[in-house]
């Protein structure tokens, strides 16, 4: 890399934000399904409606304005096999090659003011045929595609022109001592023209079908899946995506979630591979916590039979001693808990979560008055583990928690109206509560899955997961369907 070029990479990689999700999806599949539609989109050129072109010119210093229209297409085909996106890594544009193109078009000439017409065939053998597209970018975050002029070999360009009545066939004489191909060549490349029209809106909406923000389930939070770049690889095109989450009911409010200082490579060898990073959970977490989400109110009434105290003064006072002489026997008590900072994750080898939560127990004294008795400080360590489902048109992370690997720890008590005691009991209690609170929490997650910034209509197989200090990667090899 010449030291100009690695200077202005050092100054883009520095200057582009921390991504919170990167994307790399494989030439290969999206080669597989360019040959999967080339056969309908050969049929849609041939409905192709070419409008005419006029051209003027001077033949013997005469001005002449030649009109070509009615072009109709006889035959269009091409080797389907051998044609494919590729990337050229002089252009870093995105090649689509057809090959062994082979069409057969009519069309009318005429040489206006001058009465002169006629109808010629044009003809195209087995010409290879690029049609470079530029990817990018937009200043809204949204991928363009721009379709540029076609890179052909179109000597193999035939023209016959049909003579029609004396003075078009004199014409017929002077006009092959002028190039008149120029001006087939032109209707050609109309015909190619057509193409990349139809296929840029076609790449243009494959990655604008992307959701570019998306709510987790019916949470009041979202994620900004706005693309910073785009790039083109050998055999992969991979994007850096925003993946800040942001509160759905206060645009305004700012994460305080600072990025590391340094971004993962991918592991994965898969075709589809998508890379959540620390900071895209450190932002949901934030979004999480900011948004009150994680906050729970249960009453007295609502904790389950299984549990082995009852939620009342007299239940609770063999794990907080001084509740019935404080406060009298079988009132009842409600638990008010919250998380009192930003959980926590952790991603090494398993995507750690370890949440702060602060729990008020609240004894309804008379059916005015509640008092807050004690606040309990605890630690919720978990395990986040996933699945991938398709649904909705959409490709879904489903996170569960793992309750072979949680557990409330740290338990302190600050606040208390009781007087000092152990928490030792309560710890026990509490954790004996935990798989009640996981199975809870599972299916509210289920519920809740997380849309992957994916193009629409790909079916997964093959998923792998990766952890790795810094990202969760996910892979698959996908279906286009
Ligand atoms: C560019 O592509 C050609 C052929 O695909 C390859 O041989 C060459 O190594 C590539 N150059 C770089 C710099 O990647
Ligand atoms: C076109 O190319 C194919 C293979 O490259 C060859 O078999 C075929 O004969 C060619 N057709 C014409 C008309 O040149
Ligand atoms: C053009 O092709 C048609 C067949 O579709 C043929 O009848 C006609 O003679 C051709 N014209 C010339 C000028 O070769
Ligand atoms: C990323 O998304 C967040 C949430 O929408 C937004 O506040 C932030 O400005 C975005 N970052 C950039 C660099 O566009
Ligand atoms: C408990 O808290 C202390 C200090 O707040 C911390 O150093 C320790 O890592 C915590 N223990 C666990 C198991 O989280």
């Amino acid at each position: 890399m010449k030291l100009l070029s690695l200077i202005v990479f050092a100054f883009c990689a520095l200057a582009s934000p921390y991504p919170g999700v990167r994307t790399s999806i494989g030439l290969a599949p999206m080669n597989k399904l360019l040959k999967a539609s080339l056969p309908s989109i050969l049929e849609e050129i041939r409905q192709t409606v070419i409008s005419p072109i006029t051209l003027s010119t001077r033949l013997l210093l005469i001005p002449l304005k030649v009109q070509i229209s009615n072009f109709e297409f006889v035959s269009l085909s091409l080797d389907i096999v051998n044609s494919n996106f590729m990337v050229n890594n002089q252009t870093n544009q995105l090649y689509l090659t057809l090959a062994n193109f082979n069409m057969f078009m009519k069309a009318d000439y005429k040489y206006l003011h001058y009465g002169i017409s006629g109808d010629f065939n044009i003809t195209l053998i087995n010409s290879t045929v690029i049609l470079p597209f530029q990817l990018g970018v937009d200043r809204n975050g949204v991928v363009t595609s721009e379709a540029l002029p076609l890179i052909g070999d179109l000597s193999s360009l035939n023209i016959q022109i049909t003579p029609n009545g004396f003075i078009s066939t004199s014409f017929m004489v002077l006009s092959n001592m002028w190039p008149f191909k120029k001006y087939t060549n032109e209707a050609v490349v109309r015909v190619f023209d057509s193409v990349s029209t139809l296929f840029n809106p076609k790449l243009q909406s494959f990655f604008g079908s992307i959701k570019f923000t998306d709510q987790i389930g019916n949470l009041p939070i979202a994620a900004d899946y706005h693309f910073y770049s785009i790039q083109l690889n050998p055999n992969s095109i991979s994007s850096v995506l925003n993946g800040t989450f942001y509160l759905i009911y206060k645009t305004g409010a700012v994460s305080p979630v600072v990025p590391p200082s340094y971004l993962p490579d991918f592991v994965s060898t898969s075709s589809v591979r998508i890379q959540l990073t620390d900071y895209y959970f450190d932002s949901m977490m934030w979004a999480l916590y900011a948004s009150n989400t994680l906050n729970v109110y249960i009453s007295s009434t609502e904790v389950p039979v299984t549990f082995p105290y009852t939620f009342t003064t007299t239940g609770l006072n063999k794990l907080i001693p001084g509740l019935v002489s404080t406060y009298g026997p079988n009132l009842p008590v409600d638990l008010q808990c919250s998380v009192y900072k930003i959980p926590i994750v952790n991603i090494q080898d398993a995507v750690e979560v370890t949440v702060g939560t602060s729990c008020n127990f609240i004894v309804l004294v008379s059916s005015s008055i509640k008092v807050t008795a004690v606040t309990l400080l605890a630690e919720f360590d978990t395990n986040f583990l996933a699945t991938i489902s398709n649904q909705n048109e959409g490709i879904y992370i489903i996170g569960s928690l793992d309750n072979t690997n949680t557990e409330f720890t740290n338990f302190s008590i600050i606040n208390s109206q009781v007087g000092i005691f152990s928490t030792d009991g309560l710890a026990k209690a509490i954790n004996w509560y935990t798989y009640y609170v996981i199975l809870k929490a599972n299916s509210v997650l289920q519920d809740q899955g997380i849309r992957l910034p994916l193009p629409e209509g790909i079916t997964v197989t093959k998923t792998t997961f990766n952890l790795y200090p810094g990202a969760v990667e996910i892979g698959f090899e996908p279906i286009f369907s």
